[in-house]
């Protein structure tokens, strides 16, 4: 199939942790375009980004930007910034994929992760946006729907370690900042979180909700039955840690089906997006640290949860800038560009 024409893609909120990883990794994979173009508030306007082998761009204001004659654009700039930006890009003609919450329950927009449910993206022309996942549900899927394809999946119990990373680059400086204070002996201030990030966890993402759960343990719940299967129940409990890059995630499934864990490596070698790294010796798991900067989702501590029938316990990490928000990101453009903007 050969491609119509190169597309004009557009990178919103390109300053920020998310954007610049999304800069690199269309450079990385080569994603061919006719232009390239980098948006951000106006304090941004005319700075300059360093980006993939010795690329720049310079960035521009996005209240400033007309989206017709732009194929793509990929939107990291808030939730509250692409309510107001994207539908105005989708009527100029664009196609939106928007890395925030703020599209993802709607049912006329298909929530996307391009190794689990890539058919969803028929549906993209209603609104002409595509919505990208929490980066928790986003790890979390990619290591189960291969398992729920073979034994069917009844209950998910998660518990996630997310890195302050996963709050933005502000987030990101406040960990570094109280943890200088606090070598320094000087006092630690809190902007971004509700307490001390610094040498403590935090249980507590988004808002509360009504029923006491945080919006972030809502967001898995309401994922996960959008994406994979409506009939899978799931209770999570969502922590920060300081850990600067990387989500970790103690997962147990409840199986319908009886199921061996020799089974279950073989399907884990090999999912697409997955990588098994599991020993049951010194270091042979894997960390946060060592996924910072890495593509796959990796699962490791994989073992059978001999309290219930059909339980299964594992440990999954990924890195929540890449796989949990731009690679996925720009895997949606790249099946666009293949499958649907193509001739
Ligand atoms: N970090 C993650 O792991 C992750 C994962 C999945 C989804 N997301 C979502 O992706 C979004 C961005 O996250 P992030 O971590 O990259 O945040 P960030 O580091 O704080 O960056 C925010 C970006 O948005 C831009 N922006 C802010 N206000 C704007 C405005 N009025 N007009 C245009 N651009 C504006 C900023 O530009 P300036 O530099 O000019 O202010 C910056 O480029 C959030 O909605 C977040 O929930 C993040």
């Amino acid at each position: 199939m050969a491609s119509l024409k190169k597309p004009k893609i557009a990178v919103v909120g390109a300053t920020g942790n998310v954007g610049r990883e999304v800069l690199d990794i269309i450079d990385e994979r080569e994603i061919q375009f006719s232009e390239l173009v980098a948006l951000a508030s106006p304090k941004s306007k005319g700075t300059t980004i360093d980006y993939g082998e010795n690329k720049s761009i310079v960035v521009g204001d996005l209240s400033e930007y007309d989206f017709s004659g732009t194929d793509i654009a990929i939107f990291s700039p808030g939730a509250k910034v692409s309510s107001e930006y994207a539908p105005k890009a989708a009527k100029q003609g664009c196609i939106v994929i928007d890395n925030t919450s703020h599209f993802r329950t709607d049912p006329e927009v298909p929530l996307v992760v391009a190794e689990v449910n890539p058919e969803a993206l028929k549906n993209f022309r209603t609104k002409n946006i595509v919505a990208n996942p929490n980066c928790s549900t986003m790890g979390l899927l990619v290591a189960v729907k291969p398992l729920h394809d073979q034994f069917k999946v009844k209950r998910i119990v998660v518990s996630t370690y997310q890195s302050v990373s996963g709050a933005g680059k502000e987030a990101a400086d406040e960990l570094f900042n109280q943890t200088k204070s606090i070598y320094a002996n000087e006092a630690v201030v809190k902007e971004r979180f509700t307490k001390q990030i610094a040498f403590n966890v935090i249980p507590h993402i988004d808002v509360f909700m009504e029923d006491g759960q945080t919006k972030e343990e809502w967001k898995m719940f309401h994922e996960t039955k959008k994406i994979l299967d409506p009939n899978i129940e799931l209770t999570a409990t969502c922590v920060r840690v300081p850990v600067f890059v990387s989500h970790s995630m103690a997962v147990n499934l409840e199986f319908e089906n009886a199921y061996t864990e020799d089974q279950v490596r073989e399907i884990f070698k090999t999912a697409p997006g997955l990588k098994m790294i599991d020993y049951r010796a010194d270091e042979g798991y894997v960390t946060p640290v060592e996924c910072a900067g890495l593509d796959p989702v990796y699962v490791s501590r994989i073992r059978r949860d001999n309290t219930i029938q059909n339980g299964l316990n594992f440990w999954c990490v990924s890195d929540n800038l890449r796989k949990g928000a731009a690679l996925n990101t720009v895997q949606i453009a790249e099946i666009l560009i293949k499958d649907y903007l193509s001739s």
